[in-house]
């Protein structure tokens, strides 16, 4: 398929570009799609993208790369409850709500985060000070985002305390979070590319904008930060993720940097305005100003400093706090991103990313097993076995490759195999309650009773410990229900005492 045309339109229309590693996700897309709508070929595809724009956010959906979690990056959540907010609420001449909005806010982790460092602030008033807002262009990730149920991947980052007193569990994956912060969240969907975006938006205190700009080149970057600073009062600040910030230094809005964090600021930050005591840094050395060393620190190409409005001295220099070198997708958001993917069964788009990953970094264990995982879900066992015995190679203890091969033999009626490669799990884990509960199978079947009783029994004493029992597994998502297990070593159990022979399936 010739590629040229869909990216060209993709960019032009929401900025996305797709070089690189990046290509394979858009060439399964565009056939997925194809697949789909029943298109004839690749040019009858883009005819149809020309003119219908519900398919063409069909297309953007598998497109956009929604990774996110709560409280990423938390020390901005910090700078805005430390500082922004309390600089805001001290310039307030009315009782106007402060207003912050989240662009690229994908499925709400990002403003529930907000707001959930909003209420640990400022308790129950926090409903009446502000005002949240999230924008995507992706539907999807928007729907999610209003319905707020979360996988224990969104948490990674959050305090369990905190996960504790703002979210409802309903079982080991899932929780919601709650109604109070959920109907403070307005989500809107939101193209940065559009002219024009949904009336409400305007008029912000704060815009977040983190780990979107690094999908667009610099031109895209400078036309959407001109937007967004219009969306913005005139005291307003941005905030772009660490890594990006310097990227986005465009001479739009003022660089400032704020106890080592930096965002940027609609006004220049003078001494005109008593209460903004933004502190003035002092200019780093000469041999630090080159466009050379902001090139070190960013992979996309820095305007000549011409292009940049001139440095004066109140204009805060971030040179000597270089953040660390953006990386575009690191190893670990992508195996998030297949984990996720992973979960909701899209196994076609998380074996894509999982396979740029091992380009990248072959011997990638989680990468590994992940991929493993999926095949053996895709019945093809010699293809999970040759991946989990990769993933030895790296990390010989994995509870999660022994798993694997256990239920890829299991499944292959190698039930030696199989009791084998249990019980290296258990041996490496004793946590590992499934590969208990499969070896009381295995036992059961084979009639050795008193095994298969001390398996069960293992299995039901590893579950009454706690709520949501560790299984030991570091990556792969089994879905063993807890409950039903259970009840089967119950029942099984019972069965066996019962009888002591062999129960039929
Ligand atoms: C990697 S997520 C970032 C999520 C969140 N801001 C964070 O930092 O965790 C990037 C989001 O940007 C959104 N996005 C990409 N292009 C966009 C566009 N043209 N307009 C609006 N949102 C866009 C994607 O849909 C995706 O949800």
């Amino acid at each position: 398929m010739n590629l040229a045309a869909f990216k060209e339109l993709i960019k032009q229309r929401c900025g996305l570009t797709f070089e690189g590693v990046s290509e394979a996700p858009l060439l399964s897309s565009l056939q997925k799609r194809i697949a789909e709508t029943g298109a004839k070929n690749a040019p009858a595809y883009y005819a149809m993208l020309l003119s219908d724009q519900h398919e063409f956010h069909e297309l953007v959906c598998l497109l956009t790369i929604n990774e996110t979690y709560f409280y990423r990056e938390p020390e901005h959540l910090q700078l805005l409850v430390d500082c922004l907010i309390p600089r805001i609420l001290s310039g307030k001449q009315d009782a106007s709500l402060v207003r912050i909005l989240c662009v690229g806010c994908s499925s709400g982790e990002e403003p529930y985060s907000i707001a959930i460092a909003l209420r640990e602030k400022y308790g129950e008033s926090a409903a009446s000070l502000f005002m949240l807002a999230g924008g995507d262009i992706d539907k999807g990730a928007l729907e999610k985002a209003r319905i707020g149920r979360y996988t224990a991947f969104s948490f990674r980052s959050l305090a369990p305390e905190l996960r504790e007193r703002y979210f409802t569990r309903h079982d080991k994956w899932n929780w919601s979070i709650n109604n109070d912060l959920r109907h403070q969240v307005h989500f809107h969907h939101l193209n940065l590319l559009d002219a024009h975006y949904p009336h409400e938006l305007q008029n912000f205190d704060i815009i977040f904008f983190r780990n979107v700009s690094i999908y667009f080149d610099l031109p895209t970057r400078s036309i959407i930060q001109r937007h967004l600073a219009t969306l913005l009062k005139d005291e307003g600040y941005l905030i772009i993720g660490t890594a990006e910030t310097l990227a986005n230094d465009l001479g739009i809005l003022n660089l400032v940097e704020e106890g080592g964090l930096f965002y940027f600021a609609k006004q220049h930050p003078g001494p005109a305005k008593p209460h903004l005591k933004i502190p003035k840094i002092p200019k780093p050395p000469a041999r630090h100003i080159g466009v050379a060393d902001r090139k070190l620190s960013s992979p996309a190409p820095i305007p000549p400093s011409a292009s940049q409005p001139p440095t004066t001295p109140e204009r805060a220099t971030p040179l000597q706090h270089l953040p660390p070198p953006l990386q575009i997708t690191p190893v670990a958001a992508g195996i998030d991103e297949a984990l996720r993917l992973t979960l909701e069964k899209r196994y076609d788009e998380a074996m894509t990313i999982l396979a740029i990953l091992l380009e990248r970094q072959p011997g990638t264990s989680a990468a590994l097993l992940l991929k493993a995982h999926i095949l053996l879900h895709r019945k093809d066992y010699a293809a999970a076995e040759e991946n989990a015995q990769l993933a030895l190679n790296t990390e010989p203890w994995s509870t999660d490759a022994f798993m694997l091969l256990g239920l890829a033999a299991k499944w292959r009626d190698q039930a030696d195999d199989a009791v084998k490669w249990f019980k290296q799990a258990v041996y490496a884990r004793n946590e590992c309650w499934p590969a208990h509960y499969y070896l009381g199978e295995l036992y059961r079947a084979a009639n050795k009773i008193e095994n298969a009783r001390r398996a069960y029994r293992v299995v039901l004493q590893l579950l009454s410990t706690q709520q949501a029992p560790d299984d030991g597994l570091a990556i792969i998502p089994l879905g063993l229900p807890v409950s039903e297990v259970r009840f089967l070593c119950t029942h099984q159990l019972a069965k066996l005492d019962d009888n002591h022979a062999v129960i039929p399936n």
